[in-house]
């Protein structure tokens, strides 16, 4: 009797990219979106053609997930985010991020799985190499050329998010969790900065939205300055 061999690897579509994919991360109230439009309307004054994106979201069955996601009303253990995030980032990656990097586009993305690798995994405490794998599976080893994290005290980020959401209704379940939750997330992106620097570059978010602006310039590879 022969027996199938299942790769312990998920086998990937080799893509020859030649756009950019540019992540944002951070933990609430960071000012990633404010920060995504400024680069987004610096990199479309130079001539190149952007596109912004997020996760959960960026297609209608990963808008769905995220509402899911975000509703008050239910409290998935990480585990089970994990798999509706691996969801909505898989049908992302291939029908939203792929094409628009085949295309010769720059993505810029607000959050990617490195969400995943320090809110679930890191924090939420389902296994790394569990995470890792799903990550790659749901990505099919799209990697960002950049991910920029825009660090700033939780304390300073939560009070900013709470302004935000009481203007604009938009609270979410995660927002409403403890202040040492967050530093948790905070000390989960730095891990991730120093576990590869050569992608993951660190910004300071507590400047004016001018002065974080200016630090992620100088993060940006030279040809899209
Ligand atoms: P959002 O309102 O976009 O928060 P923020 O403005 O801080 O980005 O909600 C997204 C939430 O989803 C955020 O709290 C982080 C969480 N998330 C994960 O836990 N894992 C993930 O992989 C992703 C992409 C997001």
């Amino acid at each position: 009797m022969g027996s199938t061999v299942i790769p312990a690897r998920p086998v990937y579509t080799p893509t020859v990219t030649r756009g950019w994919l540019i992540t944002f991360e951070g933990g609430e109230g960071s000012g990633k979106s404010t920060q995504i439009s400024r680069l987004a309307q610096h990199l479309t004054g130079r001539g190149f053609t952007v596109l912004t994106t997020r996760e959960p979201g960026g297609t209608p069955l990963a808008e769905g997930v995220r509402e899911l996601l975000l509703d008050c009303r239910f409290d998935p253990e990480p585990l089970v985010e994990l798999m509706l995030l691996e969801a909505s980032r898989s049908d992302h990656v291939r029908r939203v991020l792929r094409p628009a990097l085949e295309r010769g586009e720059i993505v810029l993305c607000d959050r990617y799985a490195d969400s995943s690798t320090v809110y679930q995994g890191v924090v939420g405490g389902v296994p790394r190499e569990a995470v890792r794998h799903l990550n790659d599976l749901a990505t099919g080893g799209l990697e960002p050329d950049l991910t920029v994290v825009l660090d700033l005290d939780p304390r300073e980020g939560l009070s900013r998010a709470r302004a935000r959401n009481a203007v604009g209704g938009g609270a979410s379940r995660i927002d409403d969790r403890p202040l040492e939750y967050h530093e948790r997330v905070r000390d989960g992106f730095l891990e991730l900065v120093l576990s590869d620097p050569e992608r993951v570059r660190l910004v300071p978010a507590d400047g004016t939205a001018d002065e974080v602006f200016a630090l992620i310039l100088e993060a940006l590879p030279e040809v899209l300055k």
